[in-house]
């Protein structure tokens, strides 16, 4: 984790938010890098599921919504966490947490309540104090809309992107006359005000998720909810993830969502531990039944051919866009003993090995040196291609030092313009896994690099 937290501050892919006043706790503001792989992932993620497939539409809801959505959903009664406070050092703890530390040894045969499991009383984990017990802490933020601060005014920020997928259901299903099943998608922001944030971008208190309703027959559920995990499955081969590191585990009745039936956690072996990646839960119609009862609106589908009319059971995938890309970074990175000269020395080479598709920069542009001439030709070379891929002009420091910040960042492609390419009007292409060299026509290259980077 140290290395890739390191790595993405040094090469600007992710650094902590608002540091020159000394920071915000577990903020963090993707750089320029950064923007590029986390729009990658989403862009990828949206042309799959959502333009690809004619059964999902997508949607952009606001952050904000009425108060009334969060009491129908349930997320202002049970969208907490267990949280134990310790007497004196007056640290803030996740009760459930707690149970998980391995080096804990309970201190009494006294037992606390967590979703009906009793867990044993435990020692502050930072002073060794006594911790008061547990009492449930809700994880929405709070604001106030307009000016006037008062309860009338109190409004939260979304826990999670799929409430409105619920809401605008009808106004969904009206303007695109989709027919059962289909589902809308929608990805963007969602808070929770975290007790134990942390893990760099893993667990922070604003986040973003790209989530799916899909809107079934309850007969269907089972053989949907199949369906969806083999799309997730195949997401994260096309992730690049390992399937070794990848574990599918089965929810329990007693610590699943209040809403969810059946859940399965997709989890990774990141390097703090097994820890949820992605989830799949069946839903069943929780959330409909319940914004239909609050708001009095008719939110059941009419089955064209029968005319039965029903509320729609809905299976919902969810994936955590700064999960993935804490992932995708974790999975792409490589150390290589690579030669330095000919003698065969060797040093460590540090490579991220994105796919194509993820990396932030596609082609890297370097002329030999500073010499104007070919700064002119490589120069002509980037206008180009540039056109066609995200690429980065680089002139500065010596060819070998260029070659590893691109490796660094995970650029499959340097285009090296040398005083060869004067006359010849070719240019060497490094691949970054092989390190393999190729010369290449000017007039070719964007073709080249076209069919290289499908
Ligand atoms: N709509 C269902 C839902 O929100 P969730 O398991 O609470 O389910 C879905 O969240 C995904 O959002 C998680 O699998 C994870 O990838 C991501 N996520 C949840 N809380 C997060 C946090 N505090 N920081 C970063 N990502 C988070």
């Amino acid at each position: 984790m140290e290395k890739i937290t390191t790595l993405a501050k040094q090469r600007g892919f992710i650094f902590a938010g608002s540091e020159i006043y000394g920071g915000l706790a577990n903020s963090w503001d993707y750089g320029p890098l950064g923007v590029e792989l986390k729009n990658n992932i989403k862009q990828r993620w949206w042309k799959r599921f959502v333009q690809d497939r004619d059964d999902v539409v997508g949607l952009d809801a606001a952050l904000i919504m009425n108060p009334k959505v969060w009491e129908a959903s349930g997320h202002l009664s049970n969208f907490s966490d267990p949280l134990v406070e310790c007497r004196e050092c007056h640290n803030r703890f996740r009760a459930d947490d707690l149970k998980n530390t391995n080096n804990q040894t309970p201190s009494t045969k006294k037992t606390l309540q967590f979703s009906n499991t009793p867990i044993l009383q435990y020692k502050c984990p930072q002073c060794g104090g006594e911790l008061t017990s547990q009492k449930q802490f809700n994880l929405m933020f709070k604001t106030f809309l307009g000016p006037v601060e008062d309860d009338s005014g109190i409004v939260y920020f979304r826990p999670e992107t799929a409430q409105a997928m619920f809401v605008d259901f009808a106004q969904v299903l009206r303007t695109t006359r989709k027919r059962i099943p289909f589902g809308i998608a929608q990805a963007g922001k969602a808070f929770r005000n975290e007790i134990t944030p942390g893990n760099f971008i893993f667990r922070t208190r604003e986040f973003e998720q790209m989530e799916i309703e899909y809107f079934i027959q309850e007969k269907d559920w089972k053989k949907t909810f199949d369906h969806w995990l083999n799309e997730m499955k195949d997401w994260l081969k096309e992730l690049g993830v390992n399937p070794k590191r990848l574990h599918y585990v089965e929810i329990p009745d007693e610590e699943r969502a209040h809403y969810s039936k059946r859940t399965i956690d997709i989890e990774y072996d990141f390097p703090f531990g097994q820890k949820e990646l992605y989830g799949l839960a069946y839903r069943t119609d929780f959330d409909l039944k319940n914004h239909m009862q609050s708001s009095g609106q008719d939110l059941q589908y009419t089955d064209p051919e029968t005319q039965e009319k029903f509320v729609p059971h809905v299976i919902e995938p969810t994936w955590g866009v700064d999960r993935s890309v804490l992932v995708a970074m974790l999975e792409a990175y490589h150390e290589e003993e690579a030669p330095t000269s000919e003698k065969g020395e060797t040093e460590t080479r540090v490579v991220m090995k994105f796919p194509n598709w993820l990396a932030p920069i596609k082609v890297a542009i370097l002329p030999l040196s500073k010499k104007e001439e070919l700064s002119k030709t490589a120069r002509l070379v980037y206008d180009e291609l540039r056109k066609d891929f995200v690429c980065e002009y680089d002139e500065t420091q010596s060819i070998g030092k260029r070659y590893r910040r691109q490796d660094e960042i995970g650029t499959p492609y340097c285009v090296t313009v040398d005083f060869e390419s004067l006359d010849d009007k070719q240019v060497t292409i490094r691949e970054r896994d092989s390190m393999k060299q190729e010369r290449v026509a000017i007039a070719e290259l964007a073709a080249y690099l076209k069919e290289k980077l499908s």
